[in-house]
């Protein structure tokens, strides 16, 4: 049985007040919840929600994978480890593109956060183009394998989360049985790179224009573990809504 997730992304929003009212509520609506409900803030909010943390986790957006050094700006694993942070996303498409990481960074990121004992939240998909030109199980598995290929994982140590880069903040959600056709490859490149036992326990969250609509029926596909919701993680209300889909998996 894989324990559904869903996550939400706040990417370059909310506030401190924001942030206050969304864990009050989230630690009363997610108690008795079956389903893991992570917050994922801008880095400035993280100590607050981690603080305040009952029955939610934490997740960092990003992380550098140095473990010090002169990298202005960026935060490192231990940083995050000293909050209590539990997991990380890494290799999200808007910082691949925005921000231009490359495969080796993510690798090393995703490498550096299971070092710490941290779970990596590893996002993977393609572009419109590619999926035109027919090449989305080619970039989704270069993707999951360049980031993943060296390490020895147990399930309990990765989440994989498929967002095609075409579905995000576009209102454009994939049809489930599209997001279902790819994450059954994903966990099928999975079991081939590590074992079936540790594929089928993996879990893969769908994301891109998930909403308080659209989740239920995106959750009720075999391989779809839950979500990495964006905008919709915002609106207090329909991220409940999202988070009570996920927990009739
Ligand atoms: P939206 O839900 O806003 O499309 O964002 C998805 C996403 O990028 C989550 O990480």
């Amino acid at each position: 049985m894989r324990k559904p997730i869903v996550a939400g992304n706040w990417k370059m929003n909310g506030s401190g007040s924001f942030a206050a009212k969304m864990c009050e509520q989230i630690n009363l609506f997610a108690e008795n919840l079956d389903v893991e409900v992570v917050l994922s803030p801008p880095s400035v909010y993280l100590s607050q929600v981690q603080q305040a943390a009952k029955n939610y986790s934490a997740a960092a957006q990003n992380v550098h994978f140095a473990a010090s050094g002169a990298f202005t700006g960026e935060i490192s694993v231990a940083m995050l480890q000293d909050l209590g942070c539990q997991y990380v996303l890494v290799g999200h498409s808007e910082r691949r593109e925005i921000f231009a990481e490359n495969q080796q960074w993510v690798a090393d990121k995703v490498a550096a956060v299971v070092d710490a004992t941290m779970v990596p939240i590893l996002c993977i998909g393609e572009t419109l183009a590619q999926r035109q030109q027919g090449e989305a199980h080619a970039v989704v598995k270069q993707q999951l394998l360049s980031a993943i290929s060296s390490l020895q994982l147990s399930a309990d140590q990765l989440v994989v989360a498929y967002e095609p880069i075409w579905a995000i903040g576009t209102g454009e959600t994939a049809t489930p049985e599209q997001a279902q056709e790819i994450h059954k490859y994903i966990r099928g490149v999975l079991a081939e790179q590590l074992s079936a036992e540790m594929a089928n326990k993996t879990r893969i969250l769908y994301g891109g224009s998930v909403n308080a609509e659209t989740a239920a029926e995106l959750f009720s596909q075999p391989d779809i573990d839950g979500g990495l919701v964006g905008g919709a993680s915002l609106k207090i209300e329909d991220f409940k809504i999202i988070c009570s889909a996920a927990a009739n998996i």
